[in-house]
């Protein structure tokens, strides 16, 4: 896919969301063979305890903010995403838990932050800031949103440095994956472009540098699983 329409099926990207929504939880775990449990748990392990405000991006059904909510019993979230069909399920599963006291679901674009500045503790982005059409300026608007010392903390996908493990990584998600979940979600080609948003994403020295860039300071980042996922970590310059 070119370029430019890359760019427009990530402006757009909600609205193929909507049309997963009822599928992107199973498939979430079949795709990911339950990996992507362990990747939302460990960036949990990085929310401090207390009575934090945290803010989930691109939160989607939910899950990084339920497992957030799960480990850090003292935390109240506001999880945020431009898909009401996403968000409605994901208000479903809040209720289900018995957390609509502590985790507040609602539309909300990850570019542009309605958020007063220095006003949270944390914030959080689960494999979203790929999908976004601006992901710099989202994290310069993170940055801004952040109370002096708050941190950010992003999940995302990238290259693992083994070129075995690469080359079955690039044949899963450039061949298998598509075909298996454009089947199962039942939708032309929602998994067809994954691999080229990864692929097109900088990830690493690169991001960091991005982080950087954007207003924070001692960033990090920690490979997971042969480096298929990396833990971003980034304090806000805010001082
Ligand atoms: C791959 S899903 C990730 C969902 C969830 N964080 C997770 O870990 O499963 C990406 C989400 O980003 C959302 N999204 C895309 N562009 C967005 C934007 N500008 N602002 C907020 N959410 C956006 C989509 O609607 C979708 O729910």
């Amino acid at each position: 896919m070119q370029q430019d329409a890359l760019t427009v099926r990530k402006r757009d990207s909600y609205q193929i969301f909507n049309d997963i929504a009822p599928t992107y939880d199973f498939l979430n775990h079949v795709l990911s063979l339950g990996i992507d449990r362990y990747w939302r748990k460990k960036l949990a392990s990085r929310v401090p305890l207390g009575q934090i405000q945290v803010l989930d991006l691109a939160t989607g059904t939910g899950d990084l903010a339920l497992t957030v909510a799960h480990w850090r019993p003292e935390a109240t979230i506001t999880a945020l995403d431009l898909s009401q069909g996403m968000i409605d399920i994901g208000k479903r599963k809040v209720e289900q838990k018995n957390l609509t006291h502590r985790v507040k679901m609602a539309i909300g674009d990850g570019v542009n932050l309605s958020i007063p500045d220095r006003s949270v503790d944390i914030i959080s982005i689960g494999f979203g800031i790929r999908n976004f059409s601006g992901p710099y300026d989202s994290l310069k608007q993170c940055a801004r949103a952040l109370r002096p010392g708050g941190k950010i903390l992003i999940l995302e996908f990238s290259w693992p440095p083994n070129r075995l493990v690469r080359s079955i990584y690039n044949f899963y998600f450039r061949y298998l994956l598509p075909w298996i979940g454009n089947r199962l979600s039942r939708h032309k080609d929602a998994y067809t472009y994954l691999n080229q948003t990864v692929e097109n994403f900088p990830f690493g020295e690169a991001f960091l540098q991005l982080m950087r860039d954007a207003g924070f300071q001692t960033v990090s980042a920690t490979p997971l699983t042969f480096g298929i996922a990396t833990l971003y970590q980034g304090t806000a310059k805010n001082e």
